[in-house]
């Protein structure tokens, strides 16, 4: 199969994707590489990000199946997509015992969420066996390469839940969120290769894992007409920041206090979050919020600890809800000529 056919095949070939797919056969720089882009990438504003259940049959399917969204990611992140990025995270299902044989090779790191104090969480819109992210410079793109691979997929995978994203562009590290504050300011320092080994990267268990990560994403709604109800001094208080010069307060008992790594013994995320804009509700309030997604060499003992001691004080829990949630190992870049996951599932992977 050729690379322009893995997309033509699907149906999906008009508008942005194929423009340009035969202007040379240079794999994409943003694609392959020692680790899977859209973790450490600059962000980009539109983001598409969706979980899947595998429905594949045996091993090999499922091989097929990643081997099928490698060509496949190649392409869209090439010629008229350069620069969009694709990254793939394997669910906990994907280990259980009697399913793919993989059982053995699980990290003990990589497992459900615990349940949360007050949350109550939509199953059927979060988890998955599989979880893609992509993230792209314009909405049309990100949304055409989610919809290239549901179809290139089709026959290994099926869609179980599918989110939608955006941020604004310009300053990207830390744009204003719907709250009307900046989000991302204090996060891991990307700049310092021992923070992303100490926070990031998995360097111990399986070797599948190593150079890979764990992505965590959460659906937060945020409950903005209570918020814009709420006068800006109550709302710096809750957020731990002044909105318009974005100083931090040092109070305790807010948001980015109780989050901060001083507070919870060193720990430290790679925040990418954006927001969702969902209409109305039945009430006719808004519905919008926050896509949560954080990036770790631990969930349990990032994220998860993070979260508990959030749920427990956090001011920011009167508004805002959390819906869904998930949780993936991001295995290490694809070598030229391999696929994602060859590493687990490939020969030489140990099985
Ligand atoms: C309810 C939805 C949330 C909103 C609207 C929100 C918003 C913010 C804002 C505005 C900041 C200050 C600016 C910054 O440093 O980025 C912040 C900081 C932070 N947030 Fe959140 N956040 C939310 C949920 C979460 C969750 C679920 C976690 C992790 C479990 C989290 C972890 C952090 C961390 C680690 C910081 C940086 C703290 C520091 O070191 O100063 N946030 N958040």
């Amino acid at each position: 199969m050729s690379r322009r056919s893995v997309l033509a095949g699907t149906g999906i070939v008009g508008g942005s994707l194929l423009a340009g797919a035969g202007c040379g056969d240079a794999p994409p720089p943003s694609f392959y590489g020692v680790h899977q882009s859209g973790i450490t990438t600059p962000v980009l504003p539109f983001l598409q990000i969706a979980g899947f259940d595998v429905v594949a049959k045996d091993r090999a399917g499922l091989v097929e199946l990643l081997r099928t969204w490698t060509r496949a990611a190649a392409e869209l992140t090439s010629g008229a997509g350069a620069g969009t990025t694709v990254t793939f995270g394997f669910g906990p299902g994907l280990f259980a015992e009697g399913r793919f044989g993989l059982a053995a090779r699980r990290p003990a790191e990589l497992a459900e969420l615990p349940s949360f104090a007050g949350e109550s969480l939509d199953r059927a819109a979060g988890g998955g066996d599989l979880c893609v992210q992509i993230c792209a410079r314009h909405p049309t793109t990100a949304h055409d390469a989610v919809r290239a691979l549901v179809s290139a997929g089709r026959a290994g995978a099926v869609l179980r839940w599918r989110q939608v994203g955006f941020r604004d562009e310009g300053d990207a590290a830390d744009p204003v969120g719907l709250f009307g504050f900046r989000d991302g300011t204090a996060n891991l320092d990307l700049t310092r290769q021992e923070e992303q080994a100490e926070h990031l990267w998995v360097s111990d268990g399986p070797g599948w894992l190593h150079g890979g990560t764990y992505l965590v994403v959460r659906r937060i709604r945020l409950l903005l007409d209570t918020w814009d109800r709420t006068d800006v001094p109550t709302q710096e208080a809750v957020i731990g920041r002044r909105r318009d010069s974005n100083d931090r307060l040092e109070l305790p008992a807010s948001h980015a206090r109780l989050a901060s790594p001083e507070a919870n013994g060193g720990v430290k995320l790679l925040r990418r979050s954006y927001s969702y804009d969902a209409g109305a509700d039945p009430n006719g309030l808004i519905d919008a919020g926050l896509i949560f997604i954080c990036f770790q060499r631990d969930p349990q003992r990032q994220f998860a600890a993070v979260q508990r001691r959030l749920v427990a004080n956090d001011p920011l829990k009167g508004f805002s809800q959390h819906l869904a949630s998930g949780v993936f190992a991001c295995p290490p870049g694809v070598r030229r000529g391999s696929w994602i996951g060859a590493g687990l599932l490939g020969p030489g992977s140990g099985q």
